[in-house]
């Protein structure tokens, strides 16, 4: 969908985006960006980057599939086991990134399957990232720090 060369123009359009459902879109497409430089879903999980679920799935959970719908990842990681496992996320009382007041949508808009996973949360928060992640780019809107 986006290749490498298209990157720039990704990251211009991030910026100017104001709803998380168009990030979730693209942050979706993030996938085949990176297949090209990590040669295929049959490499060693330690090759992908940390915190990609190429990397977390070590027991090849993901190798025969290219289904990563909500559905497919819910059938191994039901919604209330992930909501509990991250409440109060970094410390911070309230903050759930399975649990948000906005529409979180697509598991891929977070967890990137073989490229960095990017906490959407970020173009609006700063809430501390988990190892190997990266926040979203700012959106229009100011940070609003939460504590
Ligand atoms: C067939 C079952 C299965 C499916 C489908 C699946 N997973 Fe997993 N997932 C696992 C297992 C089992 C582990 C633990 C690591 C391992 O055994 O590979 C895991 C690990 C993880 C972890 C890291 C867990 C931790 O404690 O840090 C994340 C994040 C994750 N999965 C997210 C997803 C997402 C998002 C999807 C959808 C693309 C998905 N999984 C699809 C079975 C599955
Ligand atoms: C707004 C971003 C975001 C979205 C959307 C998201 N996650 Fe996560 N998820 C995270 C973060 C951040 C972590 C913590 C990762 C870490 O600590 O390394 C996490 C952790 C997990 C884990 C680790 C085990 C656990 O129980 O905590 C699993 C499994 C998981 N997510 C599955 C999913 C699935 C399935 C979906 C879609 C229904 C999803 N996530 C959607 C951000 C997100
Ligand atoms: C488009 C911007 C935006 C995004 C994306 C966003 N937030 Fe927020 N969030 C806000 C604003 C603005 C406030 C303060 C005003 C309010 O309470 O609605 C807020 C408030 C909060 C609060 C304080 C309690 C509450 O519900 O008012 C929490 C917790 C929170 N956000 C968590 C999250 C998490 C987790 C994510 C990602 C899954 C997220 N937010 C994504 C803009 C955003």
């Amino acid at each position: 969908m986006f290749d490498v060369k298209n990157k720039r123009l990704l990251m211009l359009l991030l910026t100017a985006l104001a709803t998380t459902a168009l990030a979730a879109t693209i942050a979706g497409c993030a996938p085949q960006q990176a297949d090209s430089d990590k040669g295929g879903a049959s490499a060693s999980p330690d090759s992908f980057p940390t915190g990609s679920l190429m990397a977390l799935h070590v027991n090849g959970e993901l190798d025969k599939t290219d289904d990563y719908s909500n559905k497919f990842c819910l059938s191994c990681h039901p919604r209330d086991v992930i909501n509990k496992g991250n409440e109060d996320f970094a410390g911070i009382e309230g903050v759930n990134p399975h649990k948000a007041h906005l529409e979180s949508g697509e598991c891929l808009s977070c967890h990137s399957v073989d490229a960095t996973s990017t906490l959407s949360c970020n173009e609006c928060h700063d809430i501390p990232l988990p190892d190997g992640w990266q926040s979203a780019e700012q959106g229009a809107g100011p940070i609003h720090h939460l504590e």
